[in-house]
């Protein structure tokens, strides 16, 4: 099967937003009193913001009721877009802008797939408005990663086969998702030594040649 497509997870894939994330629920969790870390906040990579919210809390020291969850989900979300009205272009990742047009230059169909709500916003910001194909994201989903139906939504929105399209993630939980869904799939970062991803990559400009591998 020829690939045609490639999914792009975003916060920590396409942009510096994943640091964002953790300083926002660094505040939240301090201002509770709730010891959290980096090494916590790996495992908040590609979950949902009331799943992640749940793991935080598994270091609380007392329960919290679902009115107390949503209210700590919403102050995080608004520390969040604070800090990503500071988004600007240069926040993309290193070798993002040149592998995307180098990809799209060798005919693949890109697409994001997000469990973020605050997706358009980000893309708006890093100047990525209408640069993508397709783009599924945490507004148009039921089911967060591990699920695999943000990336099968991409696939549909692509009109492509999962066999067709590769996913790109720095998550464990959407390394599985890629998986689940029946997708090759590429770890960066925190996942590039991922045992269930395809292949692991230090660097995003080293996906061209991967994808040239797979079609020649
Ligand atoms: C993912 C992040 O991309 O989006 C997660 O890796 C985050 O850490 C999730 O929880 C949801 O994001 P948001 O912006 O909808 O709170
Ligand atoms: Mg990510």
């Amino acid at each position: 099967m020829k690939l045609k497509g490639i999914i792009f997870d975003l916060d920590g894939v396409i942009v510096s937003t994943d640091e964002l994330h953790y300083i926002a629920w660094k505040r939240m969790a301090d201002d509770e009193g709730i010891y959290f870390d980096r090494k916590i906040n790996d495992r908040l990579r590609g979950v949902s913001r009331m799943q992640s919210l749940e793991i935080i809390l598994e270091r609380a020291a007392r329960e919290y009721s679902s009115e107390e969850k949503t209210s700590l989900a919403e102050k995080k979300n608004g520390l969040y877009r604070e800090l990503l009205n500071t988004l600007t272009p240069r926040d993309r990742l290193n070798g993002v802008t040149e592998t995307l047009d180098n990809l799209r230059k060798r005919g693949f169909l890109l697409a994001i797939g997000s469990s973020s709500r605050n997706t358009p916003l980000i893309l708006e910001k890093i100047g990525y408005g209408d640069y993508f194909d397709a783009v599924s994201d945490g507004n148009n989903i039921t089911h967060s990663k591990p699920h695999p139906e943000v990336f099968l939504k991409a696939a549909q929105f692509l009109e492509l086969e999962p066999s067709e399209c590769l996913v790109v993630e720095d998550a464990e939980a959407g390394i599985d998702a890629a998986r689940a869904g029946g997708f090759i799939s590429v770890g960066i970062g925190p996942a590039a030594f991922c045992e269930r991803a395809t292949y692991g990559i230090k660097n995003i400009t080293e996906l061209v040649s991967i994808t040239d591998f797979i079609n020649c």
